[in-house]
């Protein structure tokens, strides 16, 4: 599978974990930085992942920051992106047999490498049931990302 991986400084260290264990299991690696500790900002790697996902025909992306909340929050605001953030199995799993997430963001804060080897091992081996329920529940926040899109300040008021 082709993968995108980005990390800003909180989250370098295991995403270069992340991405040498995703090379062990045989995936072609996207890496979009960041390349070293020095401070940066979360959502130029949220933006870089999404991208590569989007229009660069990466199936899935990794996102890595300190607690994981701020790349998620970043990516979820990119339409067509369904960030989640997974620290257990049981949300890696289900984030895509249910919600379809096509970014995971991780905490390096919170979590450990091998508990986040493990969510990126599961994740990836999971796939998107197409059940009708889920289906119909995704076709929904879709609506809801092309309702928020139509309006031009971005920002929905109480007299819509
Ligand atoms: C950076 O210090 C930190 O705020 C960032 O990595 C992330 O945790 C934000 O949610």
């Amino acid at each position: 599978m082709k993968i995108a991986i980005g990390a800003d400084h909180g989250g370098f260290y295991l995403k270069e974990t992340i991405a040498s264990f995703l090379k062990q299991l045989g995936h072609e690696v996207i890496d979009v930085g960041t390349d070293n500790d020095a401070p940066v900002d979360y959502p130029d790697y949220a933006r870089a992942v999404s991208r590569e996902v989007l229009d660069n025909g990466a199936e899935r992306g990794i996102l890595i920051c300190g607690s994981g909340v701020g790349a998620c929050v970043a990516a979820n605001k990119i339409p067509g992106i369904r960030a989640a953030m997974c620290h257990d199995s049981f949300s890696a799993r289900q984030g895509i047999e249910d919600d379809n997430v096509n970014v995971l963001c991780l905490g390096a804060r919170i979590i450990g490498p091998e508990l986040a080897k493990d969510v990126v091992r599961i994740w990836l081996a999971s796939s998107f049931s197409g059940a009708e329920r889920h289906v119909r529940r995704l076709a929904k926040v879709n609506e809801i990302e092309k309702e928020y899109m139509n309006n031009e300040s971005g920002v929905k008021t109480h007299e819509q």
